[in-house]
């Protein structure tokens, strides 16, 4: 099956770029349908034009949260969306926003990448949070979006090292080469066996 995804990114796109080479290498059976941002100055945008993309840039600035998100979801309809894929999206989404993805199984068809291992160090800064706090291993978790912050059936967990020598800057860079290497390995994953062969609970976390 070819996975029809929504990219979301706030940033860089360093996720993103791994997911569109991923696609154009022949390793994820996936289209990108449009790539959203509610920053239009992110870079993750650039990297989406560059490859010929769909984009929809919307700033939050001005808006409430219940309309920002609306009108993404106004632009999403008819897309056909399979996933909504958030690749450094650094805003946190309501119901209102979930229930558009609100899958008959009993779950949100969206999906998030967080740069540690969760339940630990939730919020904006995973790397920093778990290098300050001084762990040996910490990790990368790719996992279901439910209504609470970083939480939501796990996915995927893949770990890595904190070196003696390290710096916050190495710490980091050895993260995003793992969640560059799992990102695009989950979503393959989906779209090869189907949702269900990633979990080990079963779905029903969606709340009514
Ligand atoms: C990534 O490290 C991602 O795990 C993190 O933002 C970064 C985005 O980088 N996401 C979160 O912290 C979500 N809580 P990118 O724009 O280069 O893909």
């Amino acid at each position: 099956m070819r996975l029809k995804i929504a990219v979301f990114v706030s940033g860089k796109g360093s996720n993103l770029s791994a997911i569109i080479k991923a696609i154009e290498d022949g390793a994820l059976g996936a289209s990108i349908v449009c790539v959203v941002s509610n920053n239009p100055d992110a870079y993750g945008l650039t990297v989406a034009r560059e490859h010929g993309l769909e984009v929809f840039a919307l700033s939050h600035k001005g808006l409430s949260r219940q309309e920002h998100e609306a009108k993404i979801v106004e632009h999403l309809q008819g897309l056909g969306v399979d996933f909504v894929v958030l690749a450094g999206y650094m805003r946190v989404l309501t119901s209102h926003f979930l229930n558009a993805f609100k899958d008959a199984d009993g779950f949100f068809r969206v999906i998030n990448i967080h740069p540690a291992l969760l339940p630990s160090f939730k919020g904006a800064n995973g790397y920093e949070d778990a290098f300050a706090y001084g762990v040996k291993v910490s990790g990368i978790t790719v996992h279901l979006v439910d209504e609470e912050v970083d939480h939501g059936p796990i996915l995927a967990q893949r770990a890595f090292p904190r070196l003696a020598d390290d710096t916050i800057e190495t710490f980091k860079q050895r993260g995003l080469e793992v969640e560059h290497a799992l990102y695009p390995e989950v979503l393959a994953a989906i779209a090869n066996h189907g949702i269900h062969s990633l979990l080990l609970n079963s779905l029903k976390t969606v709340r009514t």
